[in-house]
């Protein structure tokens, strides 16, 4: 068999494929940006069609690119966008509702009510999450409650839930295989990680029939294979996580301690924190890192909601740059006598501070503020932010003997002024690989050590290879500074 591997990434704002061959290198790659819908303030919806449509021409061309036949390709990696919701008919496979992204808002009310019924420490106690509307199950009972029928249809077996990945697995294998990985299970506040199953309590809280649930698989399994219609040939779908879980396999970081942050649309950094289950006293999330061969390896993470959403403000929101990758070189002119703050509380705040109403806000502006302040406002609060992350997980956990080593990835890790503010504003080494493609990776790792034509766990780690480190230079009292100023504005722009 060949060494060739596919990985889908369907993300938050575009889907990919890439074929990569049998020495893990990427030689075709397909993406597609698709339609983002904002119904109202705060909700973000995805038309599960477009997504599907956008999936299956990605994988033509990552394919063509390649010049690889389906008939040669070992094994196919799903990774994707998680939380993200879908409800679709068991017959027709035809979504009842759009589907509800993770950064939508809308059950924050509902989320409100569970809290004041004392019901947090369940949730938290069974799923690692905490009651905010990022997770899934609470946008699942939003669409039983708000969709005609839907509830009586979920219960005579009618429709089937699932994130994005069972949408696809469900799509892919021609409507024969419904099912999930633990790591987007875990995502879904209806999930008990420390059973490893859906939890009857939780499911019965928030009304959701189980039996519209897939069947929870590890991560490297057998999910189906595609219907030979689509691509010319069967392929085996042998690999699934969610994204942030992907780029933690991609990263290799599989030592309990060993951390990575991918800056995306958000940014999501987590520590693998082994077979312990660390429960957070400082508002961070316990969840599954990656569950092989029925063993559960957990972690801690920080999500932070605006990353790179920060910079596309910059550039279609207030359009001080014309491309993503002005950012930093325009951060680097900024006049460093002003400090100027942005809270890219856009749509709420994540960890450690979940506030759902909160709502973004600049600080410190005076007659010579610019784009160039501007743009450093928002590269700088994806480092403090991060920083807030890591302070998290320091109190949390201290096996570290507090030191950290940041593997990073995604879109902005390519801005080297960005990397070197972030190593400053976190006072640690962030480290950045050869390869960015690491969520990607990860998947087809999945897939291809299952398949048996890559590596086993050990030599893919040995892969990994390091393109630069970014050590700390900032002087100790410029960094107590501006992080006093920091929280100072993220002090006056929470709502709780
Ligand atoms: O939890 C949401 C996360 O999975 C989204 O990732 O890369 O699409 O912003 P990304």
């Amino acid at each position: 068999m060949s060494g060739y591997v596919l990985a889908i990434d369907q993300g938050t704002t575009s889907s990919r494929a890439i074929v990569f061959d049998g020495a893990m290198k990427p030689v075709g790659t397909g993406q597609q940006e698709f339609t983002q819908h904002f119904p109202a303030s705060g909700w973000v919806e995805h038309d599960p069609e477009e997504i599907w449509a956008s999936v299956v021409a990605t994988v033509k061309t990552a394919l063509k690119k390649a010049g690889r036949q389906a008939a040669e390709i070992a094994a196919i990696g799903i990774t994707n966008q998680r939380e993200t919701v879908v409800i679709w008919d068991k017959a027709t496979g035809k979504p009842i509702h759009n589907a509800i992204v993770w950064q939508d808002r809308r059950t924050a009310p509902l989320c409100a009510r569970l809290r004041k019924r004392g019901l947090e420490p369940k949730f938290t106690k069974k799923t690692g999450l905490l009651l905010d509307p990022y997770f899934s199950g609470t946008k699942i009972a939003w669409m039983l409650d708000k969709v005609k029928g839907a509830r009586k249809r979920a219960e005579r077996g009618e429709l089937l839930a699932g994130t994005i990945d069972s949408f696809l697995i469900w799509r892919l294998t021609g409507g024969k295989v419904h099912a999930t990985d633990a790591t987007n299970a875990s995502r879904t506040l209806v999930y008990n990680i420390a059973t490893n199953e859906w939890d009857a309590e939780l499911l019965g809280i928030l009304g959701i029939p189980a039996r519209m649930l897939p069947e929870v698989k590890n991560c490297a399994d057998d999910f189906g294979a595609t219907d030979k219609n689509l691509f010319g040939a069967e392929i085996r779908i042998l690999g699934v996580a969610g994204d942030q879980q992907a780029a933690t396999i991609g990263q290799a970081c599989f030592e309990p301690g060993m951390m990575k942050s991918t800056y995306g649309t958000g940014c999501f950094a987590l520590l693998n924190t082994g077979t312990d289950m660390v429960r957070s006293k400082n508002r961070l999330l316990t969840t599954i890192a990656y569950r092989l061969g029925g063993k559960t390896t957990y972690a801690l993470e920080g999500s932070i909601f605006v990353a790179g959403a920060a910079v596309q403000w910059l550039r279609d929101g207030i359009k001080v740059i014309g491309k993503a990758e002005h950012s930093g070189e325009l951060a680097a002119q900024a006049d460093e006598a002003q400090s100027v703050y942005l809270v890219p509380a856009f749509v709420g705040l994540g960890a450690p501070h979940w506030d759902a109403d909160a709502r973004g806000a600049i600080y410190g502006l005076t007659r010579n503020s610019g784009p160039a302040e501007f743009a450093r406002a928002a590269l700088e609060s994806v480092a403090f932010q991060t920083r807030d992350l890591l302070d998290a997980m320091k109190k949390d956990w201290k096996t570290n003997n507090g030191k950290t080593v940041l593997r990073v990835d995604g879109g902005m890790v390519a801005s080297t002024w960005t990397m070197q503010r972030l190593a400053d504003i976190l006072d640690a080494p962030v480290d950045r690989p050869t390869i960015l493609e690491t969520t990607a990776l990860g998947a087809a790792w999945l897939a291809g050590s299952r398949a048996g034509v890559w590596p086993k766990m050990k030599d893919f780690a040995k892969a990994w290879a390091l393109d630069r480190r970014f050590a700390p230079q900032m002087d100790d009292k410029v960094r107590a500074a501006k992080l006093k100023g920091w929280r100072d504005a993220v002090r006056r722009t929470l709502t709780t």
